[in-house]
């Protein structure tokens, strides 16, 4: 048990605890650590972040230079989807950002909406979101590559319906939900079609860019109404920096609550949380300034280069196997002979951090990770592949 001290130590001293401490948290680039979403943050953004931790977003009067900043940040990500005038917020992560979605479709639309509908792979905050918003979330099956099955949730929708859910790179697999066709169903039904691409919405639009074959999900498709996109995954912010934003300024003020104490003056409010931090706005905003969408686009193909030599590699190994070909820097390994359980012990007791879900163990290839680590792991992979076979 630690209690607050009457006096305080040293600088020293605590910094030569912290360092020793922290020693025990795996880091980033050790290469060890393959199972999370989160990026080593740009230096760039580290000390940019560092210059501005006084600014407060949640008083946009006090800090109307911050808020500016905020705006251009949604802009520019907005470009990214296929939006420049979307309005919206950086937020603390996708969790929040898909709540504030929840929440304005919940608003907009009128009191016998009160369903939400979304794929078996949706993000458990969106299960958060309908607990909390007294929502009844109805999920649809998956089709045979892992996508929400399309007309199942035609069967699903009705006109309790106050939102619809597709998933632009799944937690589990990275996999693309029927965006095109799910929103050519929200227009037909006037019902809004928020697209989580918490993960997918800094790698899908490159991945085009660079040639390769990946579906429609942002704001070109007309029944897009939001869309989760954060930059502390494959943005390579600082955390906390999710994003949310929206197509149209009614749906995000359908939220809006009205703060009358803030030493800047009144202000309309459309976040979840009062007081928020400035320097993470800013230092995504430095970022997307400082990479362009060239800077993007390169560690992009670097991570999906570096994904599908794994993916080749894992396909090589006896006895174990890929659930799906990356769609994203991301691969699911599953097998019929080994228990994933106990494989993904294995690999833990050998320092990797890796995820694992029902029935596979997710890798996530991130711009910190090198040719080397995954050289090891797969070094590692099949050796232990090989002994819990017993050959
Ligand atoms: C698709 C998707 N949405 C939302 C989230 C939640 O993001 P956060 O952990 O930043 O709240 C995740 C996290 O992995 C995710 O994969």
């Amino acid at each position: 048990m630690d209690e607050l001290q009457e006096k305080g130590s040293p600088k020293s001293v605590i910094l030569k605890e912290l360092k020793n401490r922290l020693q025990k948290d795996l880091t980033y680039n050790s290469g060890k650590n393959l199972g999370s979403m989160c990026a080593y943050p740009h230096p760039f953004a580290k000390q940019i972040y560092a210059e501005f931790i006084e600014k407060n977003l949640g008083d946009p009067g006090l800090f109307p230079a911050t808020a500016e900043f905020e705006k251009e940040v949604v802009q520019m990500i907005g470009s990214l989807l296929s939006h420049p005038e979307a309005v919206g917020h950086i937020v603390s992560g996708g969790t929040e950002a898909n709540i504030l979605a929840m929440w304005a479709a919940r608003n907009q639309g009128n009191k016998e909406r009160h369903e939400i509908v979304a794929p078996e792979s949706v993000h458990l905050s969106i299960e958060k979101s309908a607990d909390l918003l007294n929502l009844r979330l109805i999920k649809v099956k998956l089709d045979d590559s892992f996508r929400m099955n399309l007309e199942e949730a035609k069967r699903k929708i009705s006109a309790k319906t106050c939102a619809i859910i597709g998933v632009a790179g799944t937690t589990g697999l990275g996999v693309v939900d029927p965006i095109a066709e799910l929103s050519e169903v929200a227009v037909s039904n006037n019902i809004p079609l928020h697209v989580d691409a918490a993960f997918g919405g800094f790698v899908l639009t490159f991945l085009k860019e660079l040639g390769f074959n990946v579906p429609d999900f942002d704001f070109q498709l007309q029944g897009v109404s939001s869309i989760t996109v954060d930059p502390h995954k494959m943005g390579l912010a600082p955390i906390p920096a999710g994003g949310i934003v929206f197509r149209n300024p009614t749906t995000m003020k359908a939220v809006a609550k009205r703060v009358t104490y803030l030493a800047g003056g009144e202000t309309d409010q459309t976040t979840l949380l009062g007081t928020r931090p400035g320097a993470s706005c800013i230092a995504v905003w430095a970022l997307l300034k400082h990479l362009g969408r060239d800077g993007y686009r390169s560690r992009v193909k670097r991570c999906m280069d570096l994904t599908i030599e794994l993916a080749d590699e894992i396909e090589k190994i006896e006895g174990i196997g890929l659930v799906a070909r990356p769609t994203l820097n991301m691969a699911g390994i599953e097998s019929r002979e080994v228990k994933v359980e106990a494989l993904a012990g294995e690999l833990r007791k050998r320092g990797w951090a890796i995820a694992l879900f029902p029935g596979y163990i997710r890798i996530v290839v991130m711009p910190h990770t090198r040719f080397g680590h995954i050289e090891d792991f797969v070094k590692d992979l099949k050796n232990t592949v090989k002994k819990l076979r017993g050959r």
